[in-house]
């Protein structure tokens, strides 16, 4: 069923493939901690395994979800997270890099600034790796939290989502929209008209039949969806400053509009910045926290299917 030996992209999967990740997602939550019944439980599922965490970019929740999902299945966690204080600061290259860590542990997660670093550290490494963002690419185990997120409010055989801010330079983004094609999801992209969705994105989606309409300001379509996807400005992947205040602030999710809506889902990968008012997460929309917990199954399902556990 499920043939991967590394994630690199949701471009690689099939719908089969995800559905049988969400399911062990749902066989393992009961692990997961947090406040519910998981915080009792305990399981020694990759006991002796060791992940490494390659983190060559910032990171709260990827970071720290990885390294707890790999502790409560009884797993253990090496970590950089400071390029700078590793030897990447005296110019190590990324395959070296690899191909030594891959030697120190069972399972590697990735994330780098370059697009397509994790594809080209795969073919390098004798252990899985996980591409845990690639620059302005992809973020699969984002997605596969997203989807969860979005199953667990039994949205996925119906879903009409809109993805909203930076869709040019959003990897989540870039992730989550073909995944959703593989679920037939109404897909409602809205953004900025500096920051839409790239055209090679948009006419794969649409050669696997994916239905795409897009629109420059929310209000245009938050009546037709059921699912809000927000996202921030990817401020660091501007080329250029002065391009980057022409978009900041542009757009902004309050509790005025949800009224248009008042049963729509709103979710956010986070960090959000301002592009959600702070009011709305006293809302019963809101579930961007709950989705974030959710990263912590997820890649807990994740680990224990690439090690074969
Ligand atoms: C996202 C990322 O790193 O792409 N964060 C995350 O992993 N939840 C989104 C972002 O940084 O905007």
């Amino acid at each position: 069923m499920f043939t991967k030996r590394h994630i690199i992209s949701t471009r690689d999967f099939t719908k089969e493939e995800i559905d049988y990740v969400l399911n062990r997602t749902e066989e393992l939550e009961i692990y997961a901690g947090g406040q519910g019944e998981g915080a009792r439980k305990k399981s020694g599922l990759l006991e002796g395994k060791i992940l490494a965490n390659l983190f060559y970019e910032p990171s709260t929740r990827t970071r720290l979800s990885f390294e707890v999902a790999m502790k409560r299945l009884g797993g253990e966690v090496i970590n950089l997270s400071s390029p700078e204080t590793s030897s990447a600061a005296k110019g190590e290259n990324l395959v070296d890099t690899i191909k030594v860590v891959s030697e120190y542990c069972d399972i590697i997660a990735l994330r780098h600034p370059k697009e397509g670093a994790s594809r080209m550290a795969a073919s390098f490494s004798p252990v899985p790796i996980i591409n845990a963002g690639d620059g302005a690419g992809q973020h699969p185990t984002q997605t596969l939290l997203d989807l969860y997120t979005i199953k667990k409010e039994n949205l996925l055989d119906k879903l009409a989502i809109a993805l909203i801010g930076d869709l040019k330079y959003g990897r989540t983004v870039h992730s989550l929209a073909y995944a959703l094609s593989l679920y037939g999801a109404k897909l409602f992209f809205v953004s900025p008209e500096a920051l839409r969705m790239p055209e090679e994105i948009k006419m794969d989606l649409r050669e696997v039949g994916a239905e795409i309409s897009e629109a420059t300001d929310i209000k245009e379509v938050i009546e037709d969806v059921n699912v809000l996807y927000v996202t921030r400005i990817q401020r660091e992947r501007f080329p250029d400053p002065t391009e980057y205040s022409k978009v900041v602030g542009t757009y902004r999710i309050t509790t005025e509009l949800i009224k248009r809506n008042e049963d729509v889902v709103i979710m956010h990968p986070l960090p959000k910045i301002d592009e959600i008012d702070g009011e709305v997460d006293r809302t019963k929309n809101a579930r961007y926290f709950i989705q974030a917990f959710y990263g912590i199954p997820v890649r807990m399902a994740v680990l224990s299917i690439l090690l074969d556990r």
